[in-house]
């Protein structure tokens, strides 16, 4: 059941969580079941998910959970809770006890629901008419559970986040910043890889339990599978934010996007105390091409200069945009900096997606300029300096 809710699509998710606590609530045999959420906006906790074996149990929606303080402090403490009869209750239980009144468990299970290590509410089994002992088997089970829940509604919580910002780049149509694509990255690799870590760490423990459930193990597994696969996907859906559906080509003048570029860049030449100059020969062909992308392009070109630049401490502080037409069909844009060169040993990687020497950086930059490139039938390549630094030249055909 934790693979179906690991692979439910997420506007299907609340259909599969009510199933699921239908067939946890049966499976125990309990009486009520589900999921209590904390509301960021409104700071009190609301009741998302509730089955029950009868109407007579079930919880009505404005139940305020802050008058059971001793159970919401086990739960945002993270501890949980396992208790086996009421007689067992300690004495500062007596406040939730008098609030809930008949609807107080005779037995009860709370596991705390986390997502990204974040307290966002809780999952609760509870058995109202009868005490009822608990394995420890059921206890670990219910945890795995609700883990898994708890990484579900993650993911279909960063779907939509996504989804969001996908529609505001498109929307205000503007240039793709390497910052906001890899926030949106880390955004969403940041789930699957959650729910890794989690699910491996449950295989541990259940390979505490000498009573091993191989079933379980496997299915756990599978969640963990299903996850590497998610995240891939995350990968190509990023490029494909780049070079993917809004393509629009159209024949491009580049003095106006270089002049367009000299705008958007001389903020940060001059913030990170780098001389930038940008030219162009005269009567240079147009290319066909989406001028956002190719902005892109040149861009992370240039920040990587900036960045070799900034790096060292010279006198010559320079990065020089040239594009020129040396060759019949063909326009060439030249990215030249006067850094510190690129070793020997890494000229083969650069190109790689995620691979960065630097320590905050995300080894995109490269990657998806040289995407963008290839998708307008284009040739990136990079060359040492005579006297240190790198350049980089884009060869797109002309129009
Ligand atoms: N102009 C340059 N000079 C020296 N090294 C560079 C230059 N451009 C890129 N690199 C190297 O290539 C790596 C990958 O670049 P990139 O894909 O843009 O990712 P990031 O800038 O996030 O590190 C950099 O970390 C750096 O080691
Ligand atoms: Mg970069």
């Amino acid at each position: 059941m934790s693979t179906t809710i690991a692979a439910a699509p997420p506007q299907r998710l609340d259909e599969e969580l009510d199933r699921a606590f239908e067939r946890i609530g049966q499976t125990l045999e309990i009486d009520r079941c589900g999921i209590v959420q904390l509301d960021a906006d409104s700071g009190s906790f609301l009741i998302r998910h509730q089955w029950t074996s009868d109407d007579r149990f079930r919880v009505s929606e404005d139940f305020d959970f802050l008058r059971t303080p001793w159970w919401l402090s086990k739960m945002m403490s993270g501890e949980g809770l396992v208790y086996s009869a009421v007689a067992e209750l300690p004495a500062e239980t007596a406040q939730d006890a008098a609030y809930l009144g008949e609807q107080l468990a005779q037995s009860s299970l709370g596991v705390p629901l986390t997502v990204g290590g974040r307290f966002v509410g809780f999952a609760t089994f509870g058995s109202i008419r009868r005490a009822r002992v608990w394995s420890s088997k059921i206890v670990s089970l219910t945890r795995l559970i609700t883990r898994t829940m708890g990484d579900a509604i993650a993911r279909k919580q960063s779907a939509l986040e996504i989804a969001r910002l996908r529609a505001e780049l498109i929307r205000v149509s503007r240039v793709l910043t390497m910052g906001e694509l890899a926030a949106a990255m880390a955004h969403e690799l940041n789930q699957p890889l959650t729910a890794i870590v989690a699910n491996a760490e449950a295989i541990n423990d259940m390979l505490d339990d000498p009573e091993i459930d191989s079933d379980e193990v496997k299915a756990v597994l599978s969640d963990i599978v299903a996850d590497g696969v998610r995240a891939g996907e995350t990968v190509r859906r990023v490029k494909a934010l780049v070079k993917g559906a809004e393509t629009s080509k159209a024949p491009i003048v580049l003095d106006e996007v270089l002049g367009e570029l000299a705008r958007i860049l001389r903020s940060d030449a001059i913030i990170r105390d780098v001389k930038l100059t940008i030219k162009s020969a005269a009567e240079l062909p147009s290319v066909l091409a989406d001028r956002i992308q190719l902005q892109q392009a040149v861009i992370n070109l240039v920040m990587n200069g900036i960045d070799s630049v900034a790096e060292r401490n010279g006198t010559l502080r320079a990065v020089s945009v040239l594009a020129a037409a040396p060759e019949e069909g063909w326009v060439q844009l030249e990215v030249q900096d006067t850094g510190g060169g690129i070793p020997a040993d890494v000229k083969d990687r650069l190109f790689a997606p995620f691979f960065t020497t630097k320590r905050e950086g995300t080894g995109m930059g490269l990657a998806i300029t040289k995407s963008i490139v290839e998708a307008h039938g284009g040739r990136l390549a990079v060359s040492s300096n005579e006297h240190g630094g790198a350049t980089f030249t884009i060869k797109l055909p002309a129009a």
